[in-house]
């Protein structure tokens, strides 16, 4: 008989007829009953919602019917029928049951309900199994399927840019070397140094930290294309926003400027927000009962309304008057700290926010310079709870200046040569940004901790997964 999924129960119940036989598969988060009868709650991952199976003991075999226990896994064969009892429309009369493999009550760790998310952070290898990481993980498969739908369908390419590089696209230093040199006996140039030409690759070679750099490449020659893949920062940042590799959307448009690129942020997120609404109604639903009570509200909220759009001169304005005392002083020239960003968005607009024009010496060295010569065309997106989703700007297209920006900032002109290329020749004005996709799954999930919305984190001092 053909397995029938627990989805196909609830959203298609029209499709199986009452009192049929079907067959289901899937882990038993509950069994409760007595002597003469056991109800079981079956979860296959299909969907948040348990069947329930009504199995009467004297069916079965004592021992099978012992070896229920939560975590084991079923195979149930039984009728579908309308359900006697409060909080399920339908249940199943087992009429035969077989038990894939069991879990011992002593030691399965996912015994009670109720675990900590820390708790659950240790056993990341379980934790799919809880209803929390089932929504998360099904959450996390629709944006990445929406995220594709939408540039599809407004005629963006995918580009696949490369994980492992020779240059630091932003320039800040916070890379993975990747070598295949032995570290216990490095091999020396006669001045001491570290002797890349034996190396892999015959040069040094890090973990990308973005794929905007050959993203443009693309967009200069296909218009539009948008990367979707992991990034990997060596930043010593333990925060619950910030992982050593994440996942990251990059779009790319030639002949875009920054209210081009703006608009385009905004319309992406929104459409994303608006997909998962739409699409996944029952996990948001049950992380909004048990997790976060205004994360529907929160979701539609932002769909609903316009984001603020201001420059970084403009918002540094509003701290300066603000009456709450920030960690982090505020004043013209330093870098925002989330303090500040949801303190922006959070108390003085109470709506996302876009801000733009930062100082340039605290942005990367391709933006575009402004004429103030003080600050370039960047933009950060910046949402409640998380701070900065998205980072992007309109890109330096004068070669001169681009090549003047990374003298002053001593980047290695050797390893971008490719890149300035692009400025001469055929260079024309170009945007894009990035938008972190667990930021993006915090804010669509309503958890706190980026270390819950992606399977396997990876942390400074964690990578046990
Ligand atoms: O602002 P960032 O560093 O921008 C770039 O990498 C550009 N090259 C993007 C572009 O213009 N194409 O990173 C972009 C976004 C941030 O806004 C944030 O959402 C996310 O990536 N991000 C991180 N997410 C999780 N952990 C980290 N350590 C992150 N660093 C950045
Ligand atoms: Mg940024």
């Amino acid at each position: 008989m053909k397995r029938t999924k627990i989805s196909e129960i609830f959203k298609h119940p029209e499709r199986i007829e009452l009192g049929s036989q079907i067959s289901v598969k899937g882990w038993v988060r509950t069994k409760r009953g007595n002597n003469t009868i056991s109800f079981i709650a079956l979860n296959d991952g299909s969907i948040v919602h348990n069947i329930q199976i009504v199995a009467e003991n004297q069916k079965f075999d004592e021992k099978l019917i012992k070896n229920i226990t939560t975590g084991a896994s079923l195979h149930v064969i039984g009728r579908l029928v309308e359900s006697q009892g409060k909080g399920q429309a339908f249940e199943i009369q087992a009429d035969s049951i077989e038990v894939y493999g069991t879990a011992n009550p002593e030691t399965y760790p996912l015994q009670k309900k109720g675990h900590s998310m820390e708790f659950l952070r240790e056993i990341a290898h379980l934790r799919p199994r809880t209803n929390y990481f089932g929504c998360i993980l099904r959450l996390r498969h629709a944006m990445a399927y929406a995220i594709h739908k939408y540039f599809n369908d407004n005629g963006f390419y995918y580009m696949h840019t490369p994980l492992i590089t020779g240059s630091d696209a932003e320039g800040a230093g916070a890379m993975f070397a990747v070598t295949t040199l032995d570290l216990q006996n490095v091999p020396k140039t006669p001045e001491g140094k570290v002797n890349y030409e034996e190396d892999f690759f015959g040069k040094p070679t890090f973990l990308t930290v973005s794929g905007q750099l050959e993203g443009e490449l693309g967009a200069l020659a296909l218009g539009a294309i948008y990367t979707f893949g992991p990034t990997f920062r060596a930043e010593n940042s333990n925060t619950p926003r910030h992982l050593a590799e994440f996942w990251m959307i990059e779009p790319e448009v030639a002949f875009y400027d920054i209210h081009d690129n703006m608009d385009l942020a905004e319309d992406f997120v929104k459409y994303l927000i608006n997909y998962a609404l739409e699409n996944n109604e029952d996990d948001l639903r049950f992380l909004n009962d048990t997790f976060d009570k205004e994360l529907l509200d929160r979701l539609h909220f932002v769909v609903k309304n316009d984001f603020v759009r201001i420059t970084y001169t403009e918002a540094i304005g509003i701290l300066l008057k603000a009456e709450k005392k920030f960690e982090f002083p505020v004043k013209w020239g330093v870098d925002l700290q989330a303090e500040h960003e949801r303190y922006l968005v959070e108390i003085h607009f109470k709506k996302p926010v876009i801000l733009t024009d930062y100082p340039k010496d605290i942005k990367a060295f391709y933006m575009k310079q402004n004429e103030d010569g003080k600050t370039v065309r960047a933009m950060d997106v910046l949402f409640p709870k998380i701070g900065e989703i998205i980072g992007g700007s309109q890109r330096e297209e004068s070669y001169d200046l681009l090549l003047q920006r990374i003298k002053e900032l001593e980047i290695s002109e050797e390893t971008l040569w490719w890149y300035l290329e692009t400025r001469k020749y055929g260079t024309v004005p170009h945007a894009g940004f990035g938008l972190g996709f667990e930021r993006l799954l915090l804010f669509i999930t309503g958890m706190t901790n980026i270390r819950d919305v992606i399977p396997f984190p990876r942390t400074p001092q964690n990578a046990e997964f």
